[in-house]
């Protein structure tokens, strides 16, 4: 199976990379599934009804999140609605909306499944253990599916690095989000799961994580608690990776991290 997974996406720049380079890499990768995280796709946090409608509009299969996807206009009625194929993190709450994990068809007609965890060292909430989580999962989903992708919102490297380690051989790959910033660590594991710590944002070029750099100077310098800016204009800087796993095993026989810097 040939998996295409985009990190987080921010805001318009964003969704604008994704609109302009989904159809140029699915024409040289042919993949057959497409996952974006959406956690950012409402204005840098949050995820909102129109934006994703745009997201699988432009043929995204499957949303995922983090920290930020309960934030952003109308965000737990998607999450709630089980027609909108979008997932959060599944290590939250039991009382929030939403789903932590979705079994979905590929284009080759082989199942994914794909699981959404996010760490503990992640923002400011105390979540549940993603490793217990992740445990229950497999263990409710067995047989399901024989590729099955974690979207591991994470902090640290090394955070990231244990879940890859811990997942090896369970599952078909790891891929990292949340940070914003790329890894150059793809790699595969002893055990056939594919890795990497941060695929890195799709969004503003110019920008601290996809904020105007000018207000995060004034936020680090001074400490000031000011709100900064999300950047709209200027390059847009576009972060994948490319993954395919063997049909029979699940496992990853390739894995690529793709970089694009294009003009607005
Ligand atoms: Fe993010
Ligand atoms: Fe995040």
């Amino acid at each position: 199976m040939k998996i295409l997974y985009f990190a987080d996406t921010v805001g318009k720049l964003g969704r604008e990379g994704i609109t302009r380079q989904l159809p140029l890499w699915r024409e040289t990768y042919q993949p057959d599934v497409v996952i974006v995280n959406g956690e950012n796709l409402a204005h840098g946090n949050g995820i909102g009804r129109t934006q994703a409608a745009e997201m699988f509009a432009t043929g995204v299969d499957v949303l995922t999140g983090g920290n930020h996807s309960f934030e952003g206009q109308g965000s737990l009625e998607i999450l709630a609605d089980p027609e909108v194929p979008i997932i959060r993190p599944a290590n939250t709450s039991s009382k929030l909306p939403g789903r932590g994990y979705i079994c979905i068809p590929a284009k080759n007609g082989q199942k994914i499944l794909i699981i959404n965890l996010i760490s503990q060292e992640a923002g400011r909430y105390h979540y549940d253990s993603p490793f217990d989580a992740l445990d229950t999962i497999l263990a409710k989903t067995t047989g399901e599916a024989k590729h099955i992708l974690i979207d591991w919102h994470a902090e640290t490297t090394s955070e990231k690095a244990v879940m890859g380690w811990y997942a090896d051989g369970k599952v078909s790959a790891v891929v990292g989000s949340h940070t914003h910033i790329p890894t150059a660590d793809a790699k595969i594991l002893p055990q056939g799961t594919g890795y990497i710590s941060d695929v890195g944002m799709t969004g503003p070029y110019n920008s601290v994580i996809g904020v105007d750099p000018s207000d995060s100077i004034e936020r680090f310098t001074k400490q000031l608690p000011i709100k900064p800016k999300i950047i709209e204009q200027g390059p847009i800087e576009i972060n994948a990776v490319f993954i395919e796993t063997e049909p029979n095993t699940g496992k990853t026989v390739h894995i690529e991290h793709l970089r694009k810097v294009v003009e607005k």
